[in-house]
């Protein structure tokens, strides 16, 4: 469970500063909760199913919050919540501590995060991996495959889009436009646009063959019928 960004090379991308904006932004994280409901109480009930020993070890990488951490504490002995963020590592530790729960907490990400022992259950991650080009994405997933027990599981939330390029266009517009407004709260139209521009979310057919290729199987995808969101449980081969 080390950092390392000293010995890294000079071309190495900081993760630090690709993190997104909005995730160090202190009135967004403060909100973030009432924001995004990440429904982490279902998300755990399915997992334990596949990861049913108390004693597993979970990593969940771009934690936030800690949404899911704080549930996962009460199912898994060994939660590790990660997060480059500062700001978002501020929220989720006076979190963990309000809750008392047993949820070690650690800066770093995909790409500076380290997990020696190579003997995780399960890999948690929802809404992160679009912070890293698709370069980097690559990397990131051949990373995480080395946190993994044989057989362990990465369990991957994300925005990726599932459509041809040329529906983009027509395909992102009708997205953004789902947007709130200010008032109403939730996700607004600057929200979805910034996603958009500044960061990198990229194409289900360029994510898919890059998870085979960083030694995992799809077992599950579930892709929305807007195309915008998808899902999906990979094992380590
Ligand atoms: C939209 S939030 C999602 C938080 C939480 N997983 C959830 O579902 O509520 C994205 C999180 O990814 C983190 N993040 C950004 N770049 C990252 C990276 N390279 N590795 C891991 N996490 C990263 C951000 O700091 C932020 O906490």
């Amino acid at each position: 469970m080390t950092e390392k960004h000293s010995c890294r090379p000079s071309w190495f991308l900081d993760e630090r500063t690709s993190l997104g904006r909005e995730n160090t932004d202190e009135e967004h994280v403060a909100h973030y909760d009432e924001k995004e409901d990440a429904d982490a109480a279902a998300e755990v009930e399915w997992l334990r199913g596949l990861v049913p020993g108390p004693n597993s070890t979970v990593i969940d990488l771009g934690a936030g919050t800690g949404q899911f951490s704080l549930l996962a504490a009460r199912q898994w002995a060994n939660v590790i919540a990660v997060d480059p963020s500062p700001v978002m590592l501020h929220e989720l530790r006076r979190k963990v501590a309000a809750a008392n729960a047993r949820v070690a907490v650690v800066e770093g990400g995909y790409l500076t995060f380290d997990w020696p022992a190579a003997d995780a259950d399960l890999v948690y991650s929802r809404y992160a991996l679009h912070h890293l080009p698709d370069f980097w994405k690559a990397l990131a997933l051949d990373r995480v495959r080395t946190m993994l027990r044989p057989g362990g599981i990465l369990r991957l939330w994300d925005i990726v889009y599932n459509f041809p390029a040329s529906e983009a266009v027509d395909r992102i517009e009708h997205w953004c436009s789902t947007g709130y407004s200010s008032e109403e709260g939730g996700w607004t139209r600057a929200d979805l646009e910034e996603h958009v521009t500044d960061e990198h979310s990229t194409f289900t057919w360029l994510l898919e063959p890059m998870m085979l290729q960083a030694g995992f199987t799809i077992e599950e995808a579930v892709h929305s019928d807007n195309g915008i969101f998808a899902k999906y449980l990979l094992r380590a081969v």
